[in-house]
């Protein structure tokens, strides 16, 4: 398994809407960037991962096929051992599939080589964990850094750029402090500005908020809602966060695994239940699904 340095692999909401197992949503949902050919961000076909334990097969993804639209907040649920993290590893380029297909942005992971497989790992997609992941020894300002160093953006850039990555999760103000010095939702908000910097297009989340308490996943669900459609949502009630930054930024996919159904049916506009490895049920929820005419009503740069 390949992975980057800095990461591990490894209420009463809105009505939802039950589609078919393993279906996809019917209504016509336009693409709001240029993705694949169909405007699909992400595309899994048949993709399975077992793992060999002695003489027992563990299926963790056992055949999964799922489209993810440009623009679209996904919710993956399911209980623990389902395999949502796995999946989530095979989007990330982090791990292989054992057999079946990975497309993003219209590109098959599986084709790539090892620089646009590392150029996917650090540009393409920006990954969040529960437990954030960020480095102890490193200020906030080097943590957020780093997928920069990584890209090898020119030294000069680079202070400019964390800045607007810290900006926009409203903790400009910490530049110089260490992890340890942070509180749990602020250092989660570190992780998604070393998640953003690179400018993704997809964010995945594997269970963001497991380690906070309720009202700071609350506020950290606010942020990536805000990561997801800039404009239409710019992290009310996040102390801090820059609305001007946010306008200046396109709208960025979301997958994101949750154990709370409550928060996935506030902020996601699509679930996706997992069971024994394979998508148990798809749901809409009440909230908006993106479209062409949304975004480019708002300006959104292609
Ligand atoms: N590296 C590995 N080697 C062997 N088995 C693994 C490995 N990683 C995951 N598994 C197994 O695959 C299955 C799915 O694991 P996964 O971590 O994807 O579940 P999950 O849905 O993310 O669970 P949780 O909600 O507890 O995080 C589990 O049975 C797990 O034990
Ligand atoms: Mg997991």
């Amino acid at each position: 398994m390949e992975s980057h340095p800095y990461t591990k692999p490894r209420g009463v909401g809105p009505v939802t809407t039950e589609l078919t197992p393993g279906a996809e949503p019917t209504a016509a949902q336009p693409p709001i960037e240029p993705g694949g050919r169909d405007g699909a961000a992400i595309r899994i076909q048949n993709l399975a991962r077992h793992y060999k334990m002695g003489s027992a097969t563990i299926r963790a993804v056992d055949g999964i096929s799922l489209e993810v639209h440009s623009g679209d907040f996904v919710a993956v649920l399911g209980a623990s051992g389902s395999g949502k993290s796995s999946l989530l590893n095979l989007l990330a380029g982090l791990d292989h599939p054992t057999s079946g297909s990975v497309f993003v942005l219209g590109r098959e992971l599986g084709a790539m080589t090892p620089i646009e497989l590392s150029r996917h790992r650090n540009g393409t997609i920006g990954m969040v964990f529960q437990s954030f992941n960020l480095l102890p020894r490193m200020t906030v300002m080097e943590n957020v850094e780093l997928p920069l160093r990584i890209a090898e953006v020119p030294r000069a850039e680079r202070p400019q750029r964390v800045r607007e990555a810290l900006e926009r999760v409203g903790l400009a103000a910490r530049l110089t402090h260490r992890p340890g010095e942070l509180s749990g939702g602020e250092q989660q908000r570190v992780a998604i500005a070393r998640a953003l910097v690179n400018r993704p297009r997809i964010l995945l989340a594997d269970e963001p908020t497991g380690n906070l308490d309720s009202a700071t996943g609350e506020e950290i669900l606010r942020l990536i809602s805000s990561i997801n459609k800039p404009v239409a949502s710019a992290a009310p009630g996040v102390p801090g966060v820059n609305v001007a930054a946010a306008h200046a930024t396109t709208a960025t996919t979301v997958v994101m695994v949750t154990h709370e159904r409550a928060l996935a049916e506030r902020y996601a506009n699509r679930i996706v239940t997992m069971a024994d490895g394979r998508i148990a049920r798809q749901e809409r929820t009440a909230n908006p699904a993106p479209t062409a005419e949304a975004i480019a009503e708002k300006g959104v740069p292609s």
